[in-house]
């Protein structure tokens, strides 16, 4: 399949728009990571997205939107509560699992009673859903399982030859993906910690629910919990970011080093190691996070020693991330 390389200008949302309209798929910049878009409304269009990241039909689709009112084109009965954490946090990370309309096909929902919205915040993304003038379905734009792409060259790598087209838009600002709750329960539950912490929705909305970790074995709540994710190739190893440099160097094998800027005098000499940033900077954790494991694969490290992280604020979504690429090691 031929894909186009577009940028952000203008006309060439207008060519990507054309495209999506047509039954087309395309993969833009979000401000959380890259998506990979087509017109939710169309059956055929959607399931060309299943087929070029080689996703499980059973895992259902985020639907994106560019104004805040038409979450009413593909949701219903929303509740004030679920308003407010719209009026608050669109555009921006936070995915909201509503009551879904009759209109978005199964596809997208994996035949669920409900379905996941969101608006991001970035303007690319905005202005591609609002020329294509329907609501845009889109899972992250990566090959099911690979961590997901906050780059061009990400896409580009796993998705080339697989989709119609790929807008060039830099670097995502967060990083990470958005967070989704479940709107349609008695307490709110977060599924996926994500850009917007759980903190903050508790300052608006009172008390929510965080999903468990969820063995496979179970009926997961959301159905992505149960798949493999964000794996580099190489074996994760968690240990204490203090702890590690013996570790490392007892440690047969081409190691790979994920730690953090305070931590670097520790491994002076050794290979392959990577920083997230600060210790005290989660935001730049979560930013570098996705990159610095597909760095890995390209280093082509048999094993990757990689710190415990907190649990607080915005790194309980950049641990989440983390923890389920290493499995259960
Ligand atoms: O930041 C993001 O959310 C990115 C950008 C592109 O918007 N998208 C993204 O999509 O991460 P994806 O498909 O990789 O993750 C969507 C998650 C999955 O875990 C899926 O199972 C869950 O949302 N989900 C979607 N619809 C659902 C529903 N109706 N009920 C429960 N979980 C749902
Ligand atoms: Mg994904």
């Amino acid at each position: 399949m031929k894909t186009q390389i577009l940028s952000s200008t203008k006309s060439d949302i207008e060519i990507a728009a054309e495209i999506l309209r047509n039954g087309g798929t395309v993969a833009f910049p979000t401000e959380t990571v890259y998506g990979l878009g087509a017109n939710a409304l169309d059956e055929a269009a959607v399931a060309k997205i299943f087929a070029a990241k080689g996703r499980p039909s059973d895992n259902p689709l985020i639907v994106h939107i560019a104004k805040l009112d038409d979450f009413y084109k593909v949701a219903r009965e929303v509740s004030d509560v679920a308003q407010s954490l719209m009026d608050k946090f669109w555009g921006g990370p936070l995915t909201l699992i509503l009551k879904r309309q009759e209109c978005v096909p199964d596809v997208v929902t994996a035949g669920l009673d409900t379905v996941a919205v969101r608006m991001p915040a970035n303007e690319i993304a905005l202005e591609l859903i609002r020329a294509s003038g329907v609501p845009i379905a889109a899972p992250s734009a990566n090959i099911s399982g690979k961590p997901s792409p906050t780059a061009f060259e990400h896409v580009k790598h796993d998705l080339f030859g697989k989709v119609d087209a790929i807008i060039d838009g830099g670097s995502c600002d967060v990083g990470l993906e958005s967070t989704v709750i479940d709107m349609t329960r008695e307490v709110p539950i977060i599924l996926r910690p994500g850009g917007v912490s759980r903190e903050e929705i508790e300052a608006v909305i009172g008390q929510v629910d965080v999903a468990a970790k969820i063995e496979s074995h179970d009926t997961p709540i959301s159905p992505g919990m149960k798949y493999k994710h964000y794996a580099p190739n190489a074996k994760i190893i968690i240990c204490d970011a203090d702890k590690m440099g013996e570790n490392v160097r007892n440690q047969s094998g081409k190691v790979g080093v994920l730690t953090f800027d305070e931590y670097l005098g520790e491994f002076s000499g050794v290979n392959n190691v990577l920083s997230l940033g600060s210790i005290n900077d989660a935001d730049s954790a979560a930013r570098n996070l996705f990159g610095k494991l597909r760095e890995f694969d390209m280093l082509d490290v048999d094993v990757i020693y990689a710190p415990k992280l907190p649990e607080n604020g915005m790194w309980a979504a950049v641990r989440n991330r983390l923890y389920k690429a290493a499995g259960e090691n």
